[in-house]
């Protein structure tokens, strides 16, 4: 694999996410930067991730008396500064040295939670040991369920706050570009708690499953990857305490819709019964509110992600954040709007 350009990239210059991606580009190894950029198949879906949000238009209201808007939340009894929470994306460390060190540690500069994914190339506990604050951990269920309640309890025991189930991957996606660079991880980088299974589960992960897990599970257990509002009255049913509208970046299968599309029929469905995040194509703090007002508590963002630790380990991640929570703040004001709970329909123009 060719090496990574692994001087930092001067952030003074990057004003908005759209730049970190540009410079991720030059910083990331070929093969990285199409794992992280890449879509399924045509990535047809890749597009409507952002077209969508770019197709709804926002409604101000003028002359309110607005404070300065308060960007906080309580999300399962946690009390978070801003609704803009850290994607799981895996293999950190083939878009920098530091790997998911320096993503918690930009998390914990801005002040967001960082959900780990399974495939971390840094074991749980040394994230524990320098996050500041709440980490979750995203789980893929294995054929061997012994492993997988084992892996559970470890990252409860180690302070883990909730469980992210991704329940959108039987299988990964079709990924021509990856499959056009050859894609294949570097000797010395490891992805821990991932037995290699996925492909071809023996043991395929089902509702019960999750009943399963939920019996000995000891913190807020979600679902990510939940499109079909059928599916949403299914977690309800099955007790999860939320759910994650998501298309797994696009990364997935091709043509489902984007999620901000969604997003309205299954929070129908929902009715507040449990909280719902949202990720997919987030890149402005105008997507931020327009998510908050269509039935979102919060949302995720993962491709940033990635692109700002590249270009900048911790700091670059912290300041993809930051960018984007100062857009929400921004977006708040202009449409007039001073708290969180204030985002609703009323928002969007009809
Ligand atoms: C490089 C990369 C790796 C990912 N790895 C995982 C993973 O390990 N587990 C998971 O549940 N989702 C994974 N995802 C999906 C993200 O959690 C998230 O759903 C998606 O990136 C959100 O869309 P966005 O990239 O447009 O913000 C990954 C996404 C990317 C881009």
């Amino acid at each position: 694999m060719a090496l990574s350009n692994n001087s930092p990239a001067d952030l003074s210059q990057l004003i908005n996410l759209f730049d970190f991606e540009q410079m991720a580009a030059t910083k990331m190894t070929r093969m990285a930067y199409e794992y992280v950029a890449s879509g399924a198949a045509d990535e047809v879906t890749l597009r409507w991730n952002r077209e969508a949000f770019d197709h709804i238009k926002l409604n101000t209201t003028v002359l309110n008396n607005l404070n300065y808007p308060d960007t906080k939340l309580s999300l399962f009894g946690q009390e978070l500064e801003h609704p803009i929470l850290i994607a799981p994306t895996a293999f950190h460390k083939i878009m920098h040295p530091d790997a998911e060190i320096a993503t918690a540690k930009g998390a914990g500069a801005a002040s967001t939670v960082y959900v780990v994914s399974s495939f971390t190339t840094t074991p749980l506990e040394e994230i524990v040991k320098v996050a500041t604050q709440p980490l979750w951990f995203q789980l893929y269920v294995r054929d061997d369920r012994i492993y997988t309640k084992d892996l559970i309890q470890k990252a409860e025991s180690l302070g883990y706050q909730a469980l992210c189930v991704t329940v959108d991957t039987p299988t990964p996606g079709i990924r021509d570009r990856q499959a056009k660079v050859g894609f294949a991880l570097p000797d010395d980088v490891i992805a821990h708690y991932s037995l290699g299974e996925i492909g071809a589960p023996k043991n395929p992960i089902t509702w019960k499953d999750i009943e399963w897990l939920q019996s000995f599970t000891k913190i807020p257990v979600l679902l990510k990857g939940i499109l079909n509002p059928e599916d949403a009255i299914k977690a309800v049913q099955t007790g999860v305490d939320g759910i994650v509208v998501s298309n797994h970046g696009a990364r997935n299968l091709d043509t489902v819709p984007s999620t901000i599309e969604v997003l309205p029929r299954v929070a129908e469905k929902i009715d507040n019964k449990i909280p719902i995040l949202l990720d997919g194509g987030i890149r402005r703090g105008t997507d931020v509110i327009k998510a908050i007002a269509l039935g979102a508590k919060a949302v995720l963002i993962g491709k940033p992600i990635c692109y700002g630790l590249a270009c900048g380990g911790a700091q670059g991640v912290a300041k993809v954040i930051q960018i984007l929570k100062d857009e929400l703040l921004l977006a708040m004001i202009l449409t007039g709007r001073n708290s969180l709970l204030k985002i609703d329909q009323s928002v969007i123009w009809h």
